[in-house]
């Protein structure tokens, strides 16, 4: 038996928050990030819309960007003083994500980060509060997922946390909200939206429910992301829409172990002054997994339908896998993203040496491999990778070689 699970109600289009007015309840507490929410309008139009509804509105704010344990057991306490019976996360995946952790805290607070680590085993939420997440960012779609990633900064660590249970009750896909979106910030999520439909297209979890959004998705990326990163706004109202797909898609197929590389090498470098941002990690990485996944057959097909679906061309399926990792390398091109780890600069563009020296790489890869190795990410993947394998994928995304193994 497999289980598929997305939100009780979805609102897309334009203007779509405006639902927020409908809500039944006495208290919401709204969670956001550093302030582009505020600075472009949209927090006040949620505030306003929440008190039409009668509803006694909190907010709390500053959620920074790859959100760390600390400020979920902050936002957890307020929620706990405040009590509220929504919880109304709005911005990009990391303070959306913050808002699922503090929700588990805020409904069990005896609950330690650990505990909410444990994968499917988080306790029936909904006792206190609903929850309500509205994306700005076109990319992470955690308003559909079972899934929120909390960084330890003590280890240096993403956790993803997943359970069914975090799944959100509503999901609001206004495509205003993305239109402030920096070019970079669309280059970045709109890459991590393809890894996601990617990797659960050829995920172990894969079915028939899960295939056609995946799919779906990867040609509306194909056809939409490189436009909206130009600058076309109808592009990105698609963007927005094709990331939500994917999510619907990675929520209940899982991902593979791109992520799981992302995340252990996202925060691993923070002492040499930068993030490798998520969705840029996914970018560099994803077409060293194609290769390394592809010498399994099923997923070697698999990789080959993507390929066929977007017209890629090629004869056999060795043909479309290389026509498939060539094209998602064109793609890092025209988004101004590098290859490989080496090149990756501080501001995240092209440096002929990036921010992480090759000794540091080198000197932490072992455990950097042996974590990725054990992220929840990893048991979906096609192919499973032995932590020596996994070092040796690592140094190709470092010093972009090709995979022969
Ligand atoms: N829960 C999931 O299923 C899931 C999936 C993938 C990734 N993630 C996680 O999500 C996080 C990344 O989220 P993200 O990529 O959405 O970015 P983010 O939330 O970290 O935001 C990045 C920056 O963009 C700004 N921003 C957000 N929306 C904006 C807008 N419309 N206009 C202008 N600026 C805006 C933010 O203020 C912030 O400074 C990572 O921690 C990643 O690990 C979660
Ligand atoms: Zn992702």
């Amino acid at each position: 038996m497999a289980r598929f699970t997305l939100p009780r109600d979805l609102y897309h289009g334009k203007g779509s928050v405006e639902i927020l007015k409908t809500l039944k309840g006495k208290k919401a507490i709204v969670c956001v990030g550093g302030g582009s929410m505020k600075k472009f309008g949209f927090l006040d139009k949620v505030v306003s819309y929440l008190e039409e509804a009668g509803m006694e509105v909190k907010l709390f704010e500053g959620i920074e960007p790859d959100p760390s344990v600390d400020t979920v057991m902050k936002g957890a306490a307020v929620m706990q003083e405040f009590e509220p019976d929504w919880i109304v996360a709005m911005g990009g995946g990391s303070p959306i994500d913050a808002a699922k952790a503090m929700w588990i805290k805020y409904e069990y607070p005896e609950i330690t980060f650990e505990e909410m680590c444990k994968v499917f085993g988080i306790p029936e939420l909904r006792q206190k509060a609903r929850f309500v997440a509205i994306p700005s960012t076109s990319g992470t779609a955690t308003e559909v997922t079972a899934f929120s990633v909390i960084t330890d900064y003590e280890k240096g660590i993403k956790y993803p946390l997943a359970d069914f249970e975090i799944t959100p009750d509503i999901a609001i896909v206004d495509s205003e909200l993305a239109e402030t979106m920096p070019k970079k910030l669309v280059a970045h999520t709109g890459m991590d939206a393809m890894t996601h439909a990617v990797e659960a297209y050829v995920s172990t979890c894969n079915c028939d429910y899960t295939d056609p959004l995946a799919l779906h998705a990867i040609s509306m990326i194909d056809e939409h992301l490189v436009d909206s990163y130009n600058g076309d706004n109808g592009a990105r109202e698609r963007m927005h829409n094709a990331q939500c797909l994917a999510g619907m898609a990675f929520s209940n197929a899982l991902l593979g172990i791109v992520h799981s590389m992302a995340h252990k090498t996202g925060a691993a470098f923070d002492d040499f002054g930068a993030h490798i941002i998520h969705g840029a990690a996914n970018a560099m990485y994803l077409p060293k997994v194609i290769e390394f996944n592809a010498k399994v057959e099923s997923a070697a097909k698999r990789y080959a339908k993507i390929a066929d679906f977007i017209g890629l061309g090629g004869e056999t399926v060795a043909d479309k896998v290389e026509n498939l990792i060539q094209y998602l390398r064109g793609m890092n091109d025209k988004l101004n993203i590098p290859q490989c780890i080496k090149n990756y600069g501080a501001d995240s563009y092209y440096a002929e040496q990036g921010f992480v020296p090759e000794e540091v790489f080198l000197e932490r890869l072992p455990e950097i491999a042996k974590n990725a190795v054990g992220d929840a990410c990893t048991g979906s993947n096609p192919r499973q990778p032995s932590v020596e394998e996994m070092e040796k994928l690592f140094k190709c995304c470092y010093y972009d070689l090709r995979v022969d193994f």
